[in-house]
């Protein structure tokens, strides 16, 4: 049987502030994205997830809407908006918009009509309480906040200039799947949904309960000492996204994939119970705080196949515009970075790549007091080696710098005088142009894998089970489909291994000294094969 495109696809990821300046203004933009359209389809990936570029104060650089049908301009225009969608689709690619359904801008006209009285058509629109409960905000402290106008508070989950929708008002849910409907008639094949399982809280309000757990986790937003139990994965929400479905339906096959910071299970839950009939996908954010090991991987992946076996699919992600770049987990070393991404790109789920990753772009440690992020404004008052030792990335500019497509100025991402963020001083030998002649670069690295992934459907959606039995830090598994088996083996240790087992070739080697004869496979340290059985 075959599965949907959005099960077998594999998603770039692209900050388009950061992605490509065509313009000359320091900021990136949708032309930028379409002038490098050729870069991510010859790197293999199918798909393209952009950051929000509409209509924006960008108070939170677009993740605070202020006009969902209309586009910033320092990223362009609608008619740019819709070339992009067209060029995409000339590829033979899908494009994946980013909707913000959970709040807007406090500068939506909406939010401004609802603010300026208890009684004018939107007034019930957002969340409005004459006293607030004791709800946390997701960044910390109070997410209620006085507005005069009306001697009331509303609710933010997220920062104070983010009013919530009230999803329970049903003008709220028709406008909002409509602007869902008016992007799809436009083309787009689906949506990354952000913070989907904060849209409905608890309908009575209650006082969220007492925990011991300081900062919220990727897979538990309780924190602050405060359990999330009434302001997220309330019973309409796991609805939500079964409706959702429905009118991205109405489209045909159409991908959506949710931001959701919760329990395994719960994130399962949303894409559905028995039957995948929720979201399509949905992030699982454990993995970016992923040890290298492949006694970690192991568990992972155990447990992932326990939550998302058939008909569900994963979703591999291990950077996002959040949270701390793979590689600077990984010490910058990219012989760790191939295998991290060997395992990406062979194992059963969908690989979500972040601009940058695949040249092996890092974090870039800059102050507090200076960010051009909201949050970590919160948080000048806390030594930095606090969040460091912690290894929490407070201050979101770290990892959304420009990308480095060449040695030229500004790493060839623009041509002003000074970019919105600071380029990396890596640049010089981390980017596109330099990595693309170096045979044994992690661009080429991930390019032979994606190539690999694309021409074999046993990767793409075959069956997945472990092979047991290899010495200590090396991970195995078999991916089959229609009678071709693969047999991949990925060392996570510096040492090399020798593993025993029967096989009929080497069909991939991650470094040269990985190679495999008679029975015995020899993995070069932090070296990967793939065999085929
Ligand atoms: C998500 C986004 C983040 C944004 C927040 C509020 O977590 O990934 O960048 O700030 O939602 O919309």
């Amino acid at each position: 049987m075959s599965i949907p495109w959005y099960h077998k696809t594999s998603i770039y990821h692209i900050y388009p502030r950061s992605f490509l300046d065509s313009n000359g203004d320091g900021i990136g933009d949708i032309q930028g994205i379409i002038q490098k359209l050729d870069h991510i389809r010859d790197l293999g990936f199918e798909a393209i997830w952009s950051s929000p570029f509409f209509s924006s104060p960008q108070a939170d650089f677009g993740y605070d809407v202020s006009d969902y049908k209309s586009i910033s301009p320092e990223f362009g225009t609608l008619d740019d908006a819709f070339q992009l969608i067209e060029e995409v689709h000339k590829r033979g690619m899908h494009i994946i918009f980013d909707l913000v359904l959970n709040h807007t801008s406090d500068e939506h006209p909406w939010f401004k009509e609802s603010r300026s009285s208890r009684n004018n058509p939107k007034a019930d629109w957002y969340i409005w309480r004459d006293k607030p409960n004791n709800w946390n905000s997701m960044t910390g402290g109070n997410g209620w906040h006085y507005a005069k106008e009306r001697g009331q508070y509303y609710w933010c989950s997220f920062l104070s200039f983010q009013p919530d929708l009230n999803w329970r008002n049903p003008e709220v849910k028709q406008t909002m799947f409509d602007i869902a409907r008016f992007w799809l008639q436009k083309g787009v094949d689906g949506f990354r949904l952000d913070i989907f399982n904060t849209i409905y809280k608890d309908a009575e309000f209650r006082n969220n309960p007492f925990t011991f757990k300081l900062a919220p986790t990727p897979d538990d937003p309780s924190g602050y000492f405060q359990k999330a139990q009434y302001s997220q994965d309330q019973p309409e929400s796991f609805e939500l996204a079964k409706e959702l479905r429905q009118v991205t339906e109405e489209y045909g096959e159409r991908l959506t994939v949710g931001e959701i910071t919760a329990k395994r299970n719960i994130v399962r839950k949303f894409a559905g119970e028995e039957e995948n009939d929720g979201l399509t996908l949905a992030f699982d954010f454990e993995m970016l705080e992923f040890k290298f090991t492949a006694e970690y991987f192991r568990k992972l992946i155990a447990d992932i196949e326990t939550h998302f076996h058939p008909p569900f699919m994963p979703v591999y992600v291990f950077s996002n515009l959040d949270k701390r770049r793979s590689i600077h987990r990984l010490g910058d070393d990219v012989r760790k970075a191939k295998l991290l991404h060997m395992l990406q790109l062979t194992v059963r789920g969908v690989p979500c790549m972040y601009y940058g990753e695949e040249i092996g772009m890092s974090n870039l440690k800059l102050p507090f007091n200076t960010a051009l992020d909201p949050i970590p404004h919160k948080y000048t008052f806390a030594p930095r080696f606090i969040f460091d030792m912690l290894d929490i990335t407070v201050n979101r500019d770290e990892v959304r710098t420009p990308m480095q497509w060449n040695t030229e100025k500004n790493a060839g991402f623009s041509t002003a005088e000074k970019t919105w963020l600071p380029v990396h001083p890596n640049y010089i030998h981390v980017n596109v142009e330099s990595e693309s002649k170096d045979e044994d670069s992690l661009l080429n690295t991930i390019k032979s894998l994606m190539k690999f992934r694309n021409e074999n459907s046993a990767i793409k959606e075959g069956s997945f089970e472990f092979i047991d039995g290899f010495p200590a830090n090396v991970l195995g598994f078999k991916r089959s489909l229609n009678g071709q088996t693969f047999l991949v083996l990925l060392n996570f240790d510096e040492a090399a291994k020798d593993v025993h087992l029967k096989f009929e070739k080497t069909v991939f080697r991650l470094t040269v000294q990985d190679e495999a004869q008679g029975e015995t496979a020899h993995l070069n340290g932090f070296g990967g094969l793939i065999l085929t059985a």
